[in-house]
């Protein structure tokens, strides 16, 4: 049986993660923990919760023995654009934060998945179809912090035997908790947008393709992954996976399908459309796919209608 800490509980992907754990693992066994205490009334109410620094190793070592925590979800992180405005802050969550959770996994023997992302890559990268193993100089702190987190998993992997495992993400859709301080942010807010006002005004430009993900898969990658036979993977840390691509403009298409008055405008911001830029277009997830069944289920196409469905109960 697993017992699992997820730190960043309260966070885009912790508040789906959580709930889809528990109800795999049981609620008891799914310890959840975040610095901000003002979450989805269902992680605190429905099982353990504590406040917890991600670089206060004490509190989170005395988490995980009264839990007997063997696997960690690291979710902690300061996205792109965020990352951006504040890049020592940046640094010293996204590293400070993982470097303290490896030392604690290769003392408590524990598992311990950690998020990359499309921002891993950068201006050099092959844009199309990026494969697995490719150049990597991205451009941004986030995207540093990225990279070394991918290295410094491995390192802990194959110099300490801790099993760190994860998969570079795309941008994320999701509808229980906004993301924040992100490049592909706009993805999510052109839904909650065309539901209020039928309008929305994207901070990219109209044909920049990036690639996405519904969150349902987003929660399944990461259990998926730890959960595959560690005798097939040979990679371990940072598998690119991909669900679909589309620009501005096709989502806004797409869109208008249901609510036919609904209208994009463009008022790029520099900042964001240069990372953006600086990111692939697509990504070859080939290697998940082998290595231990990556399957993505949804297209824009079922992400959006079921986008709208959930957020026209909710809004
Ligand atoms: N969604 C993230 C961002 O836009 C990329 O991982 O920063």
């Amino acid at each position: 049986m697993k017992n699992i800490l997820v730190i960043g509980a309260a966070g885009q992907i912790g508040s789906e993660l959580v709930p889809a754990l528990r109800s795999k693992y049981g609620k008891n066994n799914v310890v959840a923990a975040d610095l901000n205490t003002e979450i989805n009334a269902d992680i605190l109410q429905i099982g353990p919760f504590y406040k917890l620094n991600v670089l206060d190793t004490n509190s989170i070592l005395k988490v995980i023995k009264e839990h007997q925590i063997d696997t960690i979800y690291n979710l902690v992180a300061l996205l792109s654009a965020r990352g951006e405005a504040e890049p020592q802050l940046s640094w010293q969550i996204n590293m400070g934060g993982l470097v303290n959770l490896l030392e604690i996994s290769r003392e408590q023997n524990c598992a311990i998945f950690t998020p990359s992302s499309i921002g891993a890559f950068g201006p050099s990268t092959p844009k199309d179809k990026t494969p697995q193993d490719t150049i990597q100089r991205p451009n941004t702190i986030y995207g540093v912090t990225k990279v070394a987190g991918e290295l410094l998993c491995d390192y802990y992997y194959k110099r300490f035997g801790v099993d760190a495992r994860g998969v570079r993400y795309p941008g994320i859709i999701s509808n229980v908790t906004a993301p924040g301080g992100g490049t592909t942010d706009y993805a999510v807010h052109i839904y909650y947008e065309a539901l209020k006002y039928e309008k929305f005004s994207c901070f990219l430009s109209e044909n920049t393709s990036l690639d996405m993900m519904y969150m349902p898969d987003a929660v399944r990658a990461a259990i998926e992954v730890m959960e595959a036979d560690p005798a097939k993977l040979i990679h371990r840390n940072c598998f690119n996976v991909t669900a679909m691509n589309f620009t501005p403009k096709e989502i806004a298409l797409e869109i208008k399908k249901y609510i036919p008055n609904f209208t994009i405008a463009y008022d790029v911001d520099p900042i964001r459309q240069a990372i953006a830029d600086s990111w692939p277009n697509s990504m070859d997830d080939s290697a998940a796919r082998e290595q231990w069944g990556w399957k993505h289920e949804y297209d824009l196409k079922s992400m959006t209608k079921d986008m709208l469905d959930v957020l026209q109960n909710k809004l």
